[in-house]
């Protein structure tokens, strides 16, 4: 029996050192001392022994019961912990990288902190929008065909992706009337082929003031106001006639070119002026359908692209690179 139990051990330890995970250590616990074990059937045997044999074998049995579990403990505590090590060391150091803000995001903050300043109020509508506020509310009837150049994307529940942070004009009349001053920064969507110049989704900004007596005078302040607060220099500005339904008259206001103050440059093509942001003064059409009485209010409008404002100061030159997502370009903006 001695023998037997020698062989039984030096098998057990054998095994023991195999043991890497939590299975293997559960397999040969079973193998060597569950109830079909080989320990198992010599302890049976106890019970036709002599008493003397009882007496020497009982103990021995028991302990090396003991032994073996304790061994198997041993090895398979030993092999799980060595792994743990391997995949985590706590002395390493941990790498923490900081986070930056979107390059439009950092324009819109800019602009929105101007404007806030001036007194306009900061508020945003759906991207997801109905046709009345896209179009008819601003003075595009159905077969309009300045609708044209507005191909946006339309849904099946019978809404659209807004072509334009206009819309917003009209809801923010109908629910606060005028006088009014707000703007409006947010995402808009138009059906584009999509080049370094164009993409389907851009961001602009709205602005609009109401109020009696508001004049192209008053558009041609704040716009300069505001361009000195965000370029941080003096600027000119000119207007240029323009065509938008909800505006008459409408403009394109151009800027002294930040690059050569206005002398000529190939970034401004040699005219001294950057085309910057169309607007004009509110049509009475938009007015009267928002429930604000023309003969008694007036006001002016204005879309700035906000992403075009970004690639300008960043000198981005692929509008692709703003909704791509690679960190490798949009980890680099940080706020002035
Ligand atoms: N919504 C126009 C566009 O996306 C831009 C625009 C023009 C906005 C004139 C205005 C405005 O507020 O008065 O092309």
């Amino acid at each position: 029996m001695k023998e037997k139990l020698k062989v039984l051990v030096d098998e057990a330890t054998k095994d023991a050192k195999t043991i890497t995970t939590e299975a293997e250590y559960l397999n040969i616990k079973s193998k060597y001392l569950g109830k079909k074990s080989d320990l198992s059937s010599y302890m049976n045997e106890l019970r036709d022994m002599s008493i003397e044999d009882k007496k020497t074998f009982g103990p021995i049995f028991n302990q090396m019961k003991n032994d073996l579990e304790a061994l198997f403990t041993k090895y398979y505590e030993e092999a799980t912990t060595a792994k743990e090590t391997v995949t985590f060391d706590p002395t390493l150091p941990v790498q923490r990288k900081g986070g930056s803000l979107h390059p439009v995001t950092i324009v819109s903050k800019e602009v929105t902190d101007v404007l806030r300043e001036m007194g306009f109020m900061v508020i945003t509508g759906p991207e997801m929008e109905t046709e009345y506020y896209n179009f008819d509310g601003l003075n595009f009837p159905p077969t309009h065909p300045a609708r044209e150049q507005y191909d946006t994307y339309w849904l099946d529940n019978g809404l659209l992706m807004r072509c334009h942070t206009s819309p917003v004009q009209v809801r923010g009349m109908q629910k606060y009337g005028a006088p009014i001053k707000m703007c409006v920064p947010g995402r808009c969507f138009r059906n584009e082929d999509v080049d370094p110049s164009h993409d389907n989704t851009f961001f602009q900004l709205e602005g609009m003031v109401i109020d009696k007596n508001i004049s192209i005078s008053n558009f041609i302040y704040v716009m300069k106001g505001m361009l000195e607060a965000i370029f941080k220099r003096e600027v000119s500005v000119r207007l240029r006639p323009g065509f938008f339904p909800f505006t008459e008259p409408s403009f394109e206001l151009d800027c002294s070119c930040l690059i050569c103050g206005g002398k000529g440059c190939p970034t401004c093509k040699n005219s001294g002026w950057i085309e910057l942001c169309p607007g004009g003064m509110i049509h009475p059409n938009v007015l009267r359908e928002s429930g604000i009485d023309p003969e008694i209010y007036s006001g002016f409008a204005f879309g700035l692209g906000l992403t075009r404002l970004a690639m300008m100061k960043y000198k981005i030159n692929d509008i692709r690179i703003l909704n791509s997502g690679d960190l490798r370009y949009l980890q680099g903006f940080s706020v002035r």
